[in-house]
């Protein structure tokens, strides 16, 4: 009786001491305080990825961000993750198994009318990229469903959303901006261009930008904010199955994704990025545009990024695609827009 009950104390605390070290083992990495203000491009990032054959992609110092410390770029990686009770309630599109899409797809080329699918943009220090991805892809959208080239304008979203959308410049949730189309409409660039124009690639641009005011009144004077407003019809998930993913691009044009950025992705010059090495900085939103295999054989995505074309390939990069990588098959959002033609009836 004893000694089973000393033997069932002893394997009780050996249970103990496995769970308390697992928990060390997992908390065992916080970032420490004092990289904050420390330089987020390091030469030994660079050389451990360009020495690693199996890495698959290039790293260099990306002159966008050569001088950004730690803390400016976890400030542009503006990404708050969605409320699960609000996910789980949204409508998620998936596409049937028979659908036969290309090894390889490209929205630019698949539309070629459509200028805005290659136009890279530039949030500057503000980090509005779920902004960015949402009206970059609604944009095309409607150039692809209507035939017809319209720049939709970032502020509007960015100062008019509100808390509906999260902070501004401090981040937002990139579904809401969807629901914000729906709801509220955009205007065009035209009308409401972005704040910070000159990407904010000079001096004199701290301290970082502050969101800008609403003021739902068009910068030029013959266009009016109510009567320049274009709407989406809905906004949905598509279901994280990279075929699901892939359907709804090829059958309705670019999607808005998120993922988690580390330390290395700031790093990326060219290729199949994976993630390698270094801490995570934040969520990212970005705009998905099409799909393909390397030479290698890897399986990528091919996405538009928004912080100008001198960053990555031409303001481009890919990802490898069918493992989530970061996350980046789980919170593949869109939407369709209203008719321009209806609209005016
Ligand atoms: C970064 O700082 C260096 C040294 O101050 C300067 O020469 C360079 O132009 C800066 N780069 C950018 C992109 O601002
Ligand atoms: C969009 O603009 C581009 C370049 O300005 C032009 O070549 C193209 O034909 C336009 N597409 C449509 C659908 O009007």
């Amino acid at each position: 009786m004893t000694s089973r009950r000393l033997i069932s104390l002893f394997l009780l605390f050996v249970l103990a001491m496995a769970l308390h070290r697992q928990q060390q083992v997992m908390a065992a990495k916080p970032m420490p305080q004092l990289r904050s203000e420390s330089k987020i491009i390091q030469d030994s990032i660079i050389e451990k990825i360009n020495a690693n054959p199996e890495a698959g992609w290039k790293a260099s110092i990306n002159p966008r961000l050569e001088n950004y410390t730690v803390e400016q770029f976890k400030h542009i990686l503006g990404v708050k993750p969605m409320p699960s009770n609000e996910v789980m309630v949204l409508p998620t599109k998936t596409y049937p198994k028979s659908l036969n899409l290309p090894k390889e797809f490209d929205a630019r080329k698949a539309w070629p009318q459509c200028s805005t699918i290659g136009k890279i943009l530039d949030q500057g220090h503000c980090g509005s990229c779920w902004a960015f991805g949402a009206v970059e892809s609604l944009s095309d959208r409607f150039c692809i469903h209507f035939g017809i080239n319209i720049s939709l304008s970032v502020n509007d979203l960015l100062s008019c959303c509100g808390f509906l959308c999260g902070y501004g410049c401090d981040g937002g949730y990139t579904l809401r901006a969807w629901k914000y189309f729906v709801r509220h409409g955009v205007v065009t660039d035209k009308c409401d261009p972005y704040f910070d124009d000159i990407g904010c690639a000079h001096p004199g641009c701290e301290p970082l930008y502050p969101t800008p005011k609403c003021q739902r009144k068009c910068k030029v004077d013959d266009l009016i904010w109510r009567e320049n407003k274009r709407f989406g019809v809905d906004a949905y998930r598509v279901n994280s199955n990279p075929e699901d993913i892939m359907a709804e691009i090829y059958t309705n044009g670019p999607v808005e994704v998120d993922f988690t950025v580390y330390e290395d992705f700031a790093h990326y010059q060219s290729g199949v990025y994976k993630h390698l090495t270094g801490y995570s900085m934040g969520g990212h939103a970005v705009k998905l545009i099409g799909w393909g295999t390397s030479e290698e054989g890897e399986d990528y995505w091919l996405i538009a990024n928004s912080w100008n074309t001198e960053w990555g390939e031409d303001g481009y990069f890919k990802i490898t695609r069918g493992r989530n990588e970061c996350g980046i098959e789980a919170n593949v959002v869109a939407g369709m827009q209203k008719n321009l033609f209806t609209q005016m009836i």
